[in-house]
């Protein structure tokens, strides 16, 4: 089987970490988010060629994607935009590649994390029999989304309403679909969005259904939500993996450490922290509900909490972080600030504190 990933988005909301990076390779638990998804279809669907649809910085999602093409053993294909084409447009764009054989094929947003539920989601589209399925995952404020309005026995799909004022549904798309080849003749080769245009005539005329998602589902595409997203991972580790979780003196609940990172003496980590490669955390450092990526290095004494560390930053003694600060690559944060809702822009150093949140550029 074949999986498209749309992977062209500017990302704006994940800044400023995808300053640097594009989104697809900014780590989520010490994998980049790209990778859980390709990983999740060839492991459990079969997935044996992967087509990213692409646009902004590509050529280091290519680099990265070629080594993984070796490692995986699978065919990984760009497919090249020279303008952005939203998310049904790259469908068209990827037609030939698509349509190599007559199987269904995946098509994902790239910027989700869950458990894939990639074999169930192939039989149910056979199952029902018609053009496409979308995932949809149940919400607790379904007036703030566009939710998507199904047959409780058969998920066939009867209309999408956007943010409803009264209750019709707490479902939502959560950005995974399986579609059948015939879908490529309702897509014109140009910019098409295929959640406005597509989904509701598709809908219209019968041809599409929801799967009920079970288990957890983020989507990661701000900071926010990208350690919301990587609590629930790490809950979901828990119960399914508890050896890749990590434990020892100091370290409390959920937490991940990369082998190569170092850990100080008397320190206080977690719950709910990812550790990334090569990282150091000196002596009397306490952090919980943070993301530190690779090359980052926190000093003694200092208190982080609900904070993204960018690649290679440097966070002084004694410095107190919290409230979704950011640090986008290669920050230096000087000794004793106090850092409240900040987001740095790479390669700044700080040497004041930031009590409201706001952007350094
Ligand atoms: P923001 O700028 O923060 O909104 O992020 P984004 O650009 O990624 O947009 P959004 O999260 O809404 O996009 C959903 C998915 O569609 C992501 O996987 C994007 O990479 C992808 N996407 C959005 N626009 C395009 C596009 O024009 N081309 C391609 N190939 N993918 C796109």
């Amino acid at each position: 089987m074949k999986a498209l990933i749309l992977v062209g988005g500017y990302g704006t909301r994940l800044r400023p970490l995808t300053l640097s990076t594009p989104k697809p390779l900014v780590d989520f638990c010490n994998k980049p988010i790209l990778l859980h998804q390709v990983e999740a279809l060839v492991k459990k669907a079969g997935v044996n060629h992967v087509i990213l649809a692409v646009s902004y910085m590509s050529e280091m999602l290519e680099k990265e994607m070629k080594e993984q093409e070796l490692r995986l053993g699978i065919r990984i294909s760009l497919s090249h935009e020279l303008e952005p084409l939203g998310t049904a447009g790259p469908l068209a764009l990827a037609r030939e590649l698509l349509t190599e054989n007559s199987d269904p094929f995946f098509v994902l947003n790239s910027d989700i994390i869950c458990d894939f539920p990639f074999a169930a989601m192939a039989k149910f589209h056979q199952h029902h029999g018609q053009e496409g399925t979308i995932v949809v995952t149940k919400v607790e404020e379904p007036s703030k989304y566009g939710v998507v309005v199904s047959d409780a026995d058969t998920g066939r799909i009867h209309r999408f309403v956007e943010k409803p004022q009264v209750f019709v549904s707490n479902k939502i798309n959560a950005g995974m679909y399986i579609f059948s080849p015939s879908v490529l003749q309702r897509i014109q080769l140009q910019p098409t969005s295929i959640e406005k245009e597509i989904f509701p005539v598709m809908a219209k005329e019968g041809q599409l259904y929801a799967m009920e998602l079970p288990g957890f589902w983020m989507d990661i595409g701000q900071p926010k939500d990208f350690l919301t997203g990587m609590c629930l991972f790490l809950q979901s580790l828990r119960q399914t993996q508890p050896e890749r979780l990590y434990s020892g003196p100091g370290i409390v609940g959920n937490v991940l450490v990369d082998p190569s990172a170092k850990i100080g003496q008397n320190c206080s980590i977690g719950p709910n922290v990812s550790l990334g490669p090569g990282v150091v955390v000196e002596d009397g450092v306490c952090i919980k509900r943070c993301t530190v990526l690779r090359g980052a290095h926190i000093r003694s004494h200092s208190w982080l909490d609900s904070c993204i560390v960018g690649w290679s930053s440097r966070v002084g003694q004694w410095v107190r972080m919290e409230n979704v600060t950011v640090l986008g690559e290669d920050v230096i944060v000087g000794d004793e600030l106090y850092l409240n809702g900040a987001s740095v822009l790479p390669h700044k150093s700080i040497g004041e504190s930031v009590p409201e949140p706001r952007i350094i550029m």
